[in-house]
């Protein structure tokens, strides 16, 4: 098996991606391919999982570039899972990129393991948000 991590968005296999999103994810059931299409190009920064060409795996980032960036759409397919794919691809995508150094925010419903070994904790009682 040849994995390999790239952020490079005109790699993006968006017909998979909306696949995965659509069709198995528990947060975007039902989301349309144009809004998928729409969230890969005005996305500051996406990083997708590979083997031999085929998209196994997906990240998305928006951000103002200054204050605050949120992680979205962070999956790898169900035979490529438990092998660390997961952290790799949240480590590239948090501490690889440009973003680094500012304020990373997600929301997720089972994946807490996984964000926390790479740096992600509790939200502070700052935090308000509206549903
Ligand atoms: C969450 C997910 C990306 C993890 O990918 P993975 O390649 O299996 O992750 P890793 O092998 O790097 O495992 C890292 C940690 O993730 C957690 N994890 C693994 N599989 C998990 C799962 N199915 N659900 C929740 N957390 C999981 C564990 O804490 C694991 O740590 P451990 O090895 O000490 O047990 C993958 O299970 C997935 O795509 N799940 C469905 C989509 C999803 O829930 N995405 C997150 C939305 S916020």
């Amino acid at each position: 098996m040849a994995l390999e991590l790239d952020d490079d968005p005109r790699r993006i296999d968006v017909a998979a991606v909306h696949d995965y999103l659509a069709n198995q994810s528990y947060w975007a059931r039902g989301r349309p391919y144009e809004v998928v299409e729409r969230l890969v190009r005005e996305a500051q920064r996406v990083v997708g999982v590979y083997d031999d060409g085929r998209q196994v795996g997906f990240a998305r980032a928006f951000t103002d570039g200054v204050s605050l960036v949120y992680l979205a759409d962070v999956y790898v397919l169900p035979e490529y899972r438990g092998q660390g794919l997961g952290v790799r691809l949240v480590r590239e995508m948090v501490d690889n990129g440009p973003y680094a150094d500012i304020r990373w925010v997600l929301h997720t419903r089972d994946g807490h393991g996984l964000y926390r070994k790479v740096g992600f904790g509790e939200p502070s009682e700052r935090v308000m948000e509206r549903g």
